[in-house]
């Protein structure tokens, strides 16, 4: 890939523009320049899909999808807005298992209002014995461990009011510690969000 930049980039400047949006979208592992931020920032690769958050202060939960039309049902009929509003603290995630990679359960408790994702069989099915939750599916695949590029998928519950919340912002993470979520660890790690992410296209679905 290095390679092949490098044979474009010597081919010139004109060159290189025509061909820098399809690099874009057939390389999309690559790092690439975004001249707004003026830095690098590693794309996600393919295979990756995004995770939006939706969340709702009425029902008190928080939603991670990376379904649109999903997004779209809960925005129209349960009142849901994404986060952000372009959905900030969340990433992209495999969409089939990879080496080093576990299922996300997406879990629902009706009673508690509660989206719940635990990559653990065990607190899976615990949840749906003892507490009343439903497995939804599999959200996607993620990593247990860091390595470069990914960035942690940090896991809050506020017992109270029975809402968990999973963010990949720091600040993000410090508030909600402050304002009565307790910090569960991580889920996993993750791609982080892109800079130039575009905001949920209601006009597809
Ligand atoms: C996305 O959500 C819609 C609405 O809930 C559902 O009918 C559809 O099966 C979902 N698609 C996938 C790929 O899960």
């Amino acid at each position: 890939m290095k390679v092949f930049l490098t044979v474009i980039l010597g081919i010139g400047q004109l060159l290189f523009s025509i061909a820098a949006s399809s690099i874009q979208v057939s390389f999309h592992d690559t790092q690439v320049f975004l001249p707004q931020f003026t830095r690098f920032q590693t794309r996600a690769p393919a295979g990756t899909t995004r995770i939006w958050a939706a969340m709702s202060t009425d029902l008190v939960d928080h939603v991670y999808s990376t379904n649109a039309t999903e997004l779209q049902y809960l925005i129209d009929f349960y009142g849901f807005s994404i986060e952000g509003p372009k959905g900030t603290g969340t990433g992209y995630i495999y969409t089939t298992q990879q080496p080093n990679t576990v299922p996300v359960y997406r879990l629902y408790g009706i009673g508690r209002t509660d989206h719940f994702l635990t990559t653990s069989v065990q607190e899976r099915d615990l949840a749906v014995k003892r507490w009343g939750y439903h497995v939804e599916g599999i959200l996607g695949y993620i990593q247990e461990t860091p390595s470069t590029g990914l960035v942690p998928f940090h896991r809050l519950y506020n017992a109270p009011i029975h809402d968990h919340y999973y963010t990949t912002t720091e600040k993000e993470r410090e508030d909600a510690s402050r304002n009565g979520w307790t910090e569960e660890g991580v889920l996993g790690y993750i791609f982080p969000l892109e800079d130039d992410a575009p905001a949920l296209d209601t006009t597809s679905v």
